[in-house]
């Protein structure tokens, strides 16, 4: 389109319904939130919602850390501020890889200069806490950085054990939640998880673009080491700390909380329209409490898992560790993935997932979840993808798939939100 004909032509995308990995539609309060008016950083109405914002997130990750925040950016920029403001240059990191994620850390750690070890599980797998504590004894890491939820395989890594493992090594744990905080369940205190980030875009209804991130004591002890505060805002008589100065400026968790903090220098300008998105977000997702939301995904996942297999269809990957959020299933033989992707997105106005690396061109992934986790949602991407198959030489039972969703709903009690 020439750029005469743009300036008459309002943006006006086609509405879809996002039922891939995410991104997945935002939830219409959110939406709302962001269209509040833009107030100053240091107003005090402003500073108010950060710290209202601090103290959801707190909420959201199940923790009493002081320091829960904001870094602005998408869910990468969460994992880049925890990883650069803690690997020094020759630290050695373990880095358990089980999916594109798993990859993403190991690329993040090295480009910080760690001495990165990693140990790798078939796609569609997940460690054991042996396998993972046997190679932190091997290697004696600094860090242990992992991915919970891992969207490119589906997989969700059991995290329970992992934090007193960590502690007995004295390593620290990095978790990246991206994909599965407000949607399954996770407790960064309860399971000694030393700092945490993740994104909007997915369980928590939001647009990309905002990284919540929350670390104990022991990660600030670390941080504080190195800390490190710009010319221009350094307040006189500021000692830098002995470690070496974090190779990031926008990513320094230090300066981070000094603008977090009640010190509130400034170190950038908070992204306004984010801040309000993510708080309406947790709010969202505390107001329906945690066990609901967990409840919500866990049976929209049972009931998408029966719809798939009543189609004859094959479930990807150890279901036992499969996400609540996120389900990989076989493209069946024969059946061209992506031209049935491209049908359910023209005809229906769906979107679902394709994947990467040794999965890509196997398998789709079906995401419920966030303000998309509902029965009729549900209902509606098995309806698609079944009339999608059957225009296919695969044969598919017409009505199995949405008889066997509504079978599981069906045996949720009255009560339960799910309906
Ligand atoms: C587990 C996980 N980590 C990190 C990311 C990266 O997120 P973003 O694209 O928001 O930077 C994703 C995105 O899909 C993800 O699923």
């Amino acid at each position: 389109m020439s750029t005469n004909a743009l300036l008459t032509e309002d943006l006006n995308p086609l509405p879809r319904l996002l039922m891939g990995p995410g991104p997945i539609n935002a939830d219409p309060r959110v939406l709302r939130a962001m269209s509040m008016p833009l107030l100053g950083q240091f107003d005090p109405q402003f500073t108010g919602y950060m710290n209202e914002t601090m103290g959801l997130l707190r909420g959201l990750f199940q923790t009493e850390n002081r320091w829960a925040f904001l870094v602005d950016g998408t869910a990468r920029a969460g994992i880049e501020a925890a990883l650069v403001s803690l690997i020094e240059p020759g630290d050695r990191v373990l880095i358990p890889v089980f999916g594109r994620f798993g990859h993403l850390l190991h690329e993040i750690a090295a480009r910080c200069g760690a001495e990165v070890h990693t140990i790798e599980t078939e796609w569609g797998t997940v460690f054991s806490p042996d396998a993972i504590e046997d190679a932190i004894r091997a290697h004696r890491p600094k860090l242990v950085a992992i991915v919970h939820g891992d969207t490119s395989t589906t997989m969700a890594q059991p995290l329970e054990a992992l934090g007193d493992i960590c502690r007995r090594y004295d390593a620290l744990l990095y978790v990246d939640a991206t994909a599965t905080l407000g949607g399954m369940d996770f407790r960064v205190d309860a399971w000694k998880i030393d700092a945490a980030t993740a994104g909007l875009q997915k369980c928590l209804s939001g647009p990309p673009g905002s990284a919540p991130i929350t670390f104990n004591e022991r990660v600030e002890r670390a941080v504080l080491r190195r800390k490190h505060v710009e010319e221009g805002i350094r307040p006189a008589g500021f000692t830098p700390g002995a470690g070496s100065r974090i190779q990031s400026n926008y990513f320094d968790l230090g300066m981070l909380m000094d603008y977090w903090g009640e010190e509130r220098l400034n170190h950038h300008t908070e992204a306004t329209s984010m801040l309000y998105a993510a708080r309406e977000c947790a709010r969202i997702v505390l107001r329906e409490g945690l066990d609901q939301v967990v409840d919500r995904h866990a049976v929209a996942s049972r009931a998408t898992v029966a719809g798939l297999e009543a189609m004859g269809l094959r479930i990807f990957g150890d279901v036992d560790h499969k996400m609540a959020n996120v389900t990989g299933v076989y493209i069946p033989e024969g059946v061209d993935g992506e031209a049935v992707r491209a049908g359910m997105l023209n005809d229906f106005g769906i979107e679902i997932g394709s994947s990467f690396g040794p999965l890509r061109g196997r398998i789709w992934r079906i995401g419920a979840m966030g303000y998309n986790c509902r029965k009729q949602n549900v209902l509606i991407c098995l309806s698609a993808l079944e009339a999608t198959l059957r225009r296919t030489s695969f044969r598919v039972e017409a009505g199995a798939a949405v008889e066997a969703a509504f079978a599981v709903y069906d045996e949720q009690p009255a009560s339960n939100p799910t309906r």
